[in-house]
C-alpha cells in the first residue's frame, strides 16, 4: 500500500483536494492521509466543503491560522514535520500557492519524503505577491511537477527544472466544475439567498493581499463596483479578509450598493458563476471557472498567471486603479465571448495525477 500525505488549508485547496481524493480513493493499492492546516476556519471557508464535496475528514487537523506570513508559515512547518515523521507517508501531495503549500512541501523535501505539486509552473512575475514566492519555493523542492498548461510547463523549463520532473496534467479545477457544475446545476434554489436571477447580475470576489492592503487600489474597486451597480446588481461574497480592511480603511460605505453575501458554498458559487452576466474578480481560480461557464471575466490585477484567457479575449486585466475605467470594462465586457480555445484539458487532470504519482514517483 502506498501512503500519500496531503496538505492542505486554504479554500481553493479543498476544492482541488475534492477532486483528486475522490480518485485516490476509487484507487486500490493507494491511501490518503489528510492533513488540514486550519488557514482557513471559517464554517463557510473549510467545513462546508468538505460536507459538500465528499472530502474525507482530515486526519490531521493543525488549527494554525493568521500572523504574519514568516509566523504562519513556520508554526505549520514545525507541526507539519512532527506528523510527517510520525505518519512516514510514501509521498507528499500539496496544491496551489499559498503559505500551506510551501510548508507542506518544505517540510518533505528536509525529511527526504518525495514532494508531488499540482498546479506547478504558474508564474506572475511578480516577487511582490506572496503566493509568487511561495510557488517558485515549492517547485523548486517538489519531485513531480504537475502542471495544469503549457504556459505552466514552459515557465518550469525556462527555470531550468528537469523536463522529467514535469508532467503537464490538465487543471483539477476542470474536475472539479465538470463533476460538481453538474450538481449544482440540479439544484433549484441556489440563487435564492443573494435574490438575482440568470443574466440579471455581475458576481464579483476581491480578496488579493495587494488590493486588500493598499487603500487606494481597495477604493478604485469598490467605487467601481459602485458605479457598475448603479445599472446592475452587483453580488459579492465578500472574504473575510476583504471585510476586515474595508472597516479598517474606512471604506465599508462603498459596499452599499452591492449584495454583500458571507462566503459562499462551492455549489451555490458555481450556480452563480454560471448565471452571472458577468464576472470581476482578482481570485486565481474564479477567472477559469467563468472561462468554464463560458461567462465572461474582469481581472482587477496588474498581471496574471492565466495569460491563455487574456490572449483569447475571454478575460480582461484591469489594474485598479480609476473606477470609471472599471466600470467601463465591466460593461463592456458583458455579451461577449473569446475564442474557442481548450488550454486546461480534458476534466481528467485527477485521473493523470494519479498516474503520473504510479509510475513518477517509483
Ligand atoms: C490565502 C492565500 C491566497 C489564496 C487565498 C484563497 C497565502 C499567502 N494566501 O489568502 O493565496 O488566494 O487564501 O482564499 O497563503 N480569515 C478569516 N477566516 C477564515 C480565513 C481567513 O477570518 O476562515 C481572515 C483572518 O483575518 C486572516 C485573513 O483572513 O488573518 C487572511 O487569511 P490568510 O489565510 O492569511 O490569507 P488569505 O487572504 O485568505
Ligand atoms: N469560491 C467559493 N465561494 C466563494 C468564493 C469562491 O466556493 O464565496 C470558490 C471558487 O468557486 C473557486 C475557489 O473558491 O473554486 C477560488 O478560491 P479563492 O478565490 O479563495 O482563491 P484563489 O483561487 O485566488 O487562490
Amino acid at each position: 500500500m502506498t501512503s500519500i500525505l496531503t496538505v492542505i488549508g486554504a479554500r481553493p485547496q479543498f476544492i482541488k483536494a475534492a477532486a483528486v481524493s475522490r480518485e485516490i480513493a476509487a484507487t486500490d493499492g493507494i491511501e490518503e492521509i489528510l492533513v488540514h492546516t486550519g488557514q482557513h476556519y471559517d464554517v463557510n471557508m473549510s467545513d462546508i466543503f468538505f460536507e459538500e464535496m465528499g472530502i474525507p475528514e482530515p486526519a490531521h487537523h493543525l488549527e494554525i491560522s493568521g500572523g504574519s506570513h514568516g509566523q504562519m508559515t513556520g508554526r505549520m512547518l514545525e507541526r507539519i514535520e512532527a506528523v510527517m515523521q510520525s505518519e512516514k507517508p510514501d509521498a507528499v501531495l500539496v496544491y496551489g500557492d499559498t503559505n500551506s503549500t510551501l510548508a507542506g512541501a518544505l517540510a518533505a523535501a528536509k525529511l527526504h519524503i518525495p514532494v508531488a505539486h499540482v498546479e506547478a509552473g504558474l508564474r506572475s512575475f511578480n516577487r511582490t505577491m506572496p503566493e509568487e514566492i511561495n510557488r517558485v519555493l515549492t517547485d523548486h523542492c517538489s519531485d513531480l511537477l504537475l502542471t495544469p498548461t503549457d504556459t505552466a510547463t514552459r515557465n518550469l523549463l525556462d527555470e531550468g527544472l528537469e523536463a522529467s520532473r514535469v508532467h503537464q496534467v490538465g487543471d483539477v479545477m476542470y474536475d472539479a466544475a465538470l463533476y460538481f457544475g453538474e450538481i449544482a446545476a440540479g439544484k433549484s434554489d441556489m440563487l435564492a439567498r443573494s435574490g438575482v436571477s440568470e443574466g440579471d447580475f455581475v458576481l464579483a470576489t476581491i480578496h488579493r493581499q495587494e488590493n486588500t492592503d493598499d487603500p487606494a487600489r481597495l477604493a478604485a474597486i469598490f467605487e467601481g463596483l459602485g458605479r457598475v451597480a448603479r445599472d446592475m446588481s452587483v453580488v459579492l461574497p465578500l472574504h473575510p479578509r476583504t471585510k476586515a480592511r474595508l472597516v479598517a480603511s474606512g471604506l465599508a460605505h462603498l459596499t452599499e450598493a452591492l449584495t454583500v453575501v458571507a462566503p459562499m458554498g462551492y455549489l451555490e458559487m458555481v450556480a452563480h458563476e454560471k448565471a452571472a452576466a458577468v464576472i470581476v474578480t482578482d481570485s486565481g481560480g474564479v477567472q477559469k471557472e467563468a472561462f468554464f461557464y463560458g461567462v465572461p471575466c474582469v481581472t482587477l490585477r496588474d498581471e496574471t498567471e492565466w495569460v491563455e484567457l487574456v490572449d483569447a479575449g475571454w478575460n480582461r486585466l484591469v489594474p485598479p486603479r480609476d473606477p470609471a475605467e472599471v466600470q467601463r470594462v465591466v460593461s463592456g465586457a458583458a455579451g461577449t465571448k473569446g475564442s474557442d480555445i481548450v488550454p486546461y484539458g480534458r476534466g481528467d487532470a485527477s485521473v493523470r495525477i494519479l498516474d503520473a504519482l504510479r509510475t513518477g514517483l517509483r
